[in-house]
């Protein structure tokens, strides 16, 4: 596996290579949500390039840039023996050298809301940096988890919206035993929270059946029970919605497939989940 940290370096290697190649984008503290991601790429791919980034420009001034975890070493022994073939882990000087205008890429039909409301100006870092790792590395595929779902909305309609010659492959969240999804930021929760995180797989548990078993008509209904169910885990909800699954759209009926989508807090802490529902 070749560790490379330079944009000249990064893209004379990838002149050599004519194979497809399947990119990965993490800001590294890979867990096994990131493991999946890689796996995927190597079903999809020879080449598996990985790049590991913690991206300034997708951090609010509260937020926790600096304390977000970089155990590097760690991760490149994951990218190793996960089968990537390339790191990419370049420098904030290097990917926002002094003096770069700061150019701004945004999908706003759909990243207002939601994470875009409570994180101003997270996805404009969000799709700067996409589309930067994807000019650099010029992958293939690129695979994005499902656990961002807006996120990921926003990168397919950047792709398709600019014509970007690249094939976005969605990869399902991976949970933990009890259903907590995995993210780098459970690392952060202590005993307690990380008992009341689970407050978020339970509400999207209870919309699913509300919906697919109950066959609740009302997203409103479904809303409130989803924010009852976080609320009683002693979460501080920050939303929990049911929307079209490609627009984000409110819908007056549930009468077609949807996604609920939860965020809450514990402490300084922020957990998103969401759930495709009546596909
Ligand atoms: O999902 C993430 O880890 C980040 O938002 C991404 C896509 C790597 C961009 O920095």
């Amino acid at each position: 596996m070749l560790h490379l940290t330079s944009i000249p370096d990064t893209r004379a290697h990838r002149q050599t290579i004519s194979a497809p190649v399947a990119l990965v984008p993490t800001m590294g503290a890979l867990h096994d949500g990131h493991l999946r991601l890689i796996e995927e790429g190597c079903r999809l791919a020879d080449e598996v390039w990985v790049s590991i980034f913690v991206n300034p420009t997708q951090f609010g001034p509260n937020e926790d840039f600096s304390r977000y975890p970089r155990p590097i070493e760690d991760d490149l022994a994951k990218c190793a023996s996960a089968g990537a073939t390339v790191v990419f882990n370049p420098t904030p000087e290097a990917m926002y050298p002094p003096g770069a205008l700061d150019t701004q890429v945004d999908v706003p039909a759909i990243s207002g809301a939601f994470e875009g409301e409570n994180r101003p100006g997270h996805f404009h870092g969000v799709c700067r940096v996409c589309l930067k790792l994807f000019n650099i590395c010029r992958p293939t595929f690129a695979c994005f988890g499902q656990k961002d779902y807006q996120q990921l909305r926003i990168i397919e309609a950047l792709v398709a919206d600019l014509n970007l010659p690249i094939a976005i492959q969605r990869v399902p969240t991976v949970r933990e035993p009890d259903g907590l999804a995995m993210s780098s930021r459970n690392r952060y929760l202590d005993d307690a929270q990380r008992r009341h995180a689970l407050g978020l797989s339970k509400a999207l548990d209870l919309a699913r059946h509300l919906i697919e078993t109950e066959g609740e008509p009302d997203p409103a209904a479904v809303e409130q029970a989803m924010r009852d169910t976080i609320a009683a885990h002693h979460l501080a909800p920050d939303y929990a919605a049911i929307r079209h699954p490609d627009t984000l759209a409110p819908l007056a009926m549930i009468d077609r497939p949807v996604v609920a989508l939860v965020a809450g807090r514990l402490g300084s802490v922020r957990l998103l989940d969401n759930a495709l529902i009546g596909g």
